[in-house]
């Protein structure tokens, strides 16, 4: 049983990459002309913030994970660290700068989706190296 604990931050950080790419693509099919447009755009802004809290936790558990299972690794030693650090950091960017905030000003939403393109591809990348960190 105490063999698995190291696989929950992972778990758990597969499901916060799920939920920025598949929330950003709801993002991003908004702005299309569809009819069904504002159905993504309501489901973007209601659950990307939990995104973010899923980024938030996996980035805590990631780090409570090294220091309390795995001390062989070195704490906050990896591009896997350090890339999680970029996504927690451009998340809280896009949640504090959100289209909604900044009063839908074009320039303000253009940088929220540019950000958000590239908050979708850094998650895969953390998903990607946090494979290499693998027990
Ligand atoms: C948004 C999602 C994620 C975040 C924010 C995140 C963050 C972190 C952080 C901050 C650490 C500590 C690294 C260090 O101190 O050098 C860590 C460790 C680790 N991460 Fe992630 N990570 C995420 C997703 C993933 C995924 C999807 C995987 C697996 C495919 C993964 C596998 C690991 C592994 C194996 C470790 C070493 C600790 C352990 O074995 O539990 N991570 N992560
Ligand atoms: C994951 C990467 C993200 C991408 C690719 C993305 C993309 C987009 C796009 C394309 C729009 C439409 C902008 C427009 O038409 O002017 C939008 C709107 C918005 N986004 Fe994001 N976004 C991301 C992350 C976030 C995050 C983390 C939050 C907040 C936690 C957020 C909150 C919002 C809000 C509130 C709106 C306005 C919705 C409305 O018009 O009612 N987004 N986003």
């Amino acid at each position: 049983m105490t063999a698995l604990l190291p696989l929950l931050h992972p778990l758990l950080g597969a499901i916060a990459v799920c939920s920025v790419f598949l929330l950003g693509l709801r993002g991003l099919h908004s702005r299309r002309k569809r009819p069904d447009a504002a159905r993504a755009r309501v489901t973007h802004r209601r659950f990307t913030p939990l995104a973010l809290l899923l980024v938030a936790v996996s980035y805590l558990g990631g780090i409570g994970s090294v220091v309390l299972l795995r001390p062989e690794l070195d704490l906050a030693g990896s591009v896997h660290f350090l890339l999680a650090s970029g996504l927690l950091a451009t998340m809280a960017f896009l949640w504090l700068r959100s289209p909604a905030r900044t009063g839908h000003e074009p320039g303000a939403a253009r940088v929220h989706v540019g950000l958000g393109a590239v908050a979708m591809g850094t998650a895969l990348m953390v998903a990607a190296l946090g494979l290499g960190l693998l027990p």
